[in-house]
């Protein structure tokens, strides 16, 4: 029962961004975020911390993203909420929000799957960009999860393969780490990563079978080169920032190019998509574009719908609206969530 121009709030809560957009059809409206940048000096998002801000940052979001969009309260049909995965005091802020929020005014409540909203941030309406046809390819990629994944449908995907360890942000965040970078350092290294030499540094790659990830051999790979290196020259990180930015950077990325290219030769399909935080990267980007003289057929999202947002939640929500899936007011938060 597909409503073409349903008016639907999305609310993102699972980390430590607090969002909320409006959608209208497929089209985004309005789309506001609060980061909070209280995490930065602990090296990580402390959650009494983050389930603290989302509450002061809640409603100031959601008003700001109705004015925004320039529609008023009653114009709302549907909310949109991220259930999960995440941590689970930022979750349950976003979840009793929108819970408070359809039983005041009535309208349905839809419970959104995180990852799965990164993945149908491809179907966001937007006359620049091409949407990926079924079946496709795409390599979720944030700070919590690295995930190959054939998305069948907009409601139909399956795991293909998924890292064992830490997922690529958090090989971002922690490399960032040892170079003495704000959290979250993933930003960072790309940006001093564009002044370095991606060959000046090799770390170890990881041989792990089939189409599952690893990151902790190259984690360990550069805390030693550097533990190593800093004995010769306390000032090795300072004279060599922008090279070691550039070499971690190539590293990550050619170990998630590496298992997509196998997946592309399994599956077949050579439709691929990004999404999640890390597909803001630059290098990751430029790599991934440079396949389709391979013939590959390349989807990179926006970058505002790349790292957490609730435009993302908004048009997640609708296909869950079209398909009658409505959750009820039972519904919890989830820190861990199926698939
Ligand atoms: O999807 P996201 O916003 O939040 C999670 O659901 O985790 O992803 C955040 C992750 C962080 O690890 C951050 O360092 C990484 O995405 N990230 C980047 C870049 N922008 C964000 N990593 C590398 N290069 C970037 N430009
Ligand atoms: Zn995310």
């Amino acid at each position: 029962m597909a409503v073409n121009n349903i008016i639907i709030l999305g609310i993102e809560s699972s980390c430590d961004d607090t969002s909320a957009a409006i959608l209208a059809g497929t089209k985004i409206l309005s789309n506001v975020t609060a980061t909070q940048l209280i995490h930065e000096r602990y090296g990580g998002v402390v959650p009494e911390l983050a389930s603290r801000a989302h509450q002061e940052n809640i409603l100031p979001v959601v008003e700001r993203a109705i004015e925004e969009a320039g529609i008023t309260l009653k114009d709302i049909q549907a909310v949109a909420f991220t259930q999960g995965p995440g941590l689970l005091g930022s979750l349950v802020v976003g979840t009793s929000f929108a819970k408070a929020f359809a039983l005041a005014q009535n309208i349905p409540l839809l419970a959104v799957h995180h990852m799965k909203a990164h993945i149908l941030a491809h179907f966001i309406d937007d006359m620049e960009k091409e949407k990926p046809t079924f079946p496709f390819l795409c390599l979720t990629v944030s700070g919590g999860h690295t995930q190959i994944v054939l998305v069948e449908s907009h409601l139909k995907m399956s795991i293909l393969g998924k890292t064992i360890d830490d997922a690529a942000g958090e090989a971002f965040d922690k490399a960032a780490k040892m170079l003495g970078f704000y959290y979250p350092g993933g930003p960072l290294i790309d940006k001093f990563a564009q002044l370095g030499n991606p060959d000046k540094f090799t770390f170890s790659k990881p041989r792990i079978q089939g189409l599952d990830f690893s990151f902790s051999g190259l984690k360990t790979s550069i805390l030693y080169s550097i533990r190593d290196a800093q004995k010769e020259n306390p000032n090795f990180i300072e004279e060599n920032r922008n090279d070691l930015c550039a070499s971690i950077q190539k590293s990550i990325v050619s170990i998630l190019i590496q298992k997509l290219e196998q997946a592309v030769q399994q599956t077949g399909v050579n439709q691929v998509a990004l999404a999640g935080g890390v597909s803001a990267n630059s290098e990751l980007r430029k790599v991934l574009n440079g396949k389709k003289m391979d013939d590959w057929k390349v989807f990179i999202p926006k970058f505002e719908y790349c790292t957490d947002n609730a435009a993302m939640i908004a048009i997640a929500g609708k296909f869950l609206f079209d398909s009658g899936d409505f959750a009820t007011q039972a519904v919890s938060a989830k820190a861990r969530m199926d698939w």
